[in-house]
């Protein structure tokens, strides 16, 4: 069991380098140095990588702290969870400290998460390499209303080469040119960042939006769903409840209407009408008073 895994990551980076060229990190400058201390057994870090062009990085594992501190053990690397082929390698101690480094050379189809796990003690230590990811995903559609206008926006840490705008057609990506309809799309960009305005807005304009970073390794996706409503929507309860008390009064009118004596004498009808709901409810008081009288 070890106490404590010292990872120490070294990123050598060549963008330029071809698929020919085999990898050789000495001769490339060390850009970044970064180190990791994980405690306990459970020695797993994740350690988040943004890769933004091909590139070769070691990655390297310091493993300190071991007990009994045994002359070699054994270690090998895992690219999302597989064993990388004839990756097993002996570690022999140097000062205490038992060292793990491979180089991979990263494209697109490379992104991944890579461990090094040492097998004695199953001590690994998982770096993610990934395009930078667009913050603000959100699970909420943005709603807004037809005739108006939204703006959907898109950050991130690095500063992507561009940014593109798309719209989800059935399955398919439509590409947002602001040029082919400057009507109904204005696009905002500024490095890191970027909006798109979406104008004028009607029912159609629903639907899921995808901003899209490109990086030189692969695009950095992230979408957004949005819901134009007309004005009415929100007012649709309102409106129903409003109907219905509108009904309830006019049914109240019409029968407070028909039971109230009428003054006027013009209306024949409706006068022998009321009277003979008169003479009805006052026959019913008559047999009910009549009925009340024998039980008392
Ligand atoms: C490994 O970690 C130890 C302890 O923190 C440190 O002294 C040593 O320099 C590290 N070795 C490498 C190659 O980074
Ligand atoms: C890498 O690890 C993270 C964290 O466990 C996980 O969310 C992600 O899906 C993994 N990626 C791959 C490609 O396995
Ligand atoms: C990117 O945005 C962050 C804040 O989100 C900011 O600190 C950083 O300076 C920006 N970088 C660039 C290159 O614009
Ligand atoms: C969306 O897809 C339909 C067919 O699936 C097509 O007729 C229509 O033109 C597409 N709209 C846009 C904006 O591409
Ligand atoms: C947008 O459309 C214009 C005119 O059709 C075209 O010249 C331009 O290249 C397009 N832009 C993009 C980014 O596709
Ligand atoms: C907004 O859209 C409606 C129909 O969708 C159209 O009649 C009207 O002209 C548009 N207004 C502007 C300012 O583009």
């Amino acid at each position: 069991m070890i106490k404590v895994v010292h990872l120490l990551l070294l990123l050598f980076y060549c963008s330029g380098l071809h698929a020919e060229t085999t990898p050789s990190p000495d001769v490339y400058p060390v850009i970044t140095t970064r180190k990791a201390l994980s405690k306990g057994q459970s020695s797993v870090i994740f350690e988040d990588i943004a890769i933004l062009s091909p590139q070769y990085i070691e990655l390297l594992c310091n493993l300190t702290d071991i007990p009994k501190n045994p002359p070699y053990i054994t270690g090998y690397w895992a690219k999302n969870g597989q064993e990388v082929e004839n990756s097993e390698e002996i570690v022999h101690r140097k000062n205490e400290q038992y060292i793990l480094k491979k180089t991979f050379r990263i494209e697109a189809k490379d992104l991944g998460n890579y461990s090094c796990v040492f097998r004695e003690n199953e001590a690994q230590v998982t770096f993610l390499l990934d395009v930078p990811a667009v913050k603000e995903k959100r699970d909420k559609p943005v709603v807004s209303y037809i005739g108006d206008s939204v703006v959907l926006e898109c950050k991130l840490k690095y500063m992507p080469n561009t940014w593109n705008w798309y719209k989800a057609n059935n399955t398919e990506k439509v590409h947002i040119n602001e040029t082919t309809n400057p009507l109904r799309y204005k696009i905002f960009l500024n490095g890191n960042q970027t909006q798109l305005t979406v104008l004028n807005l009607s029912e159609a304009d629903s639907g899921q939006y995808f901003c899209s970073a490109e990086f030189d390794i692969k695009a950095s996706e992230s979408h957004m769903q949005l819901k134009v409503l007309s004005y009415m929507e929100p007012l649709k309860p309102f409106v129903a409840i409003v109907a219905e008390v509108l009904v309830l009064v006019t049914l109240i009118g019409l029968w407070e209407k028909c039971s109230k004596p009428k003054t006027s004498k013009n209306d024949t009808n409706s006068e022998q009408t009321s009277k003979l709901t008169r003479d009805e409810s006052n026959g019913v008081e008559n047999t009910s008073a009549r009925q009340r009288k024998p039980e008392h």
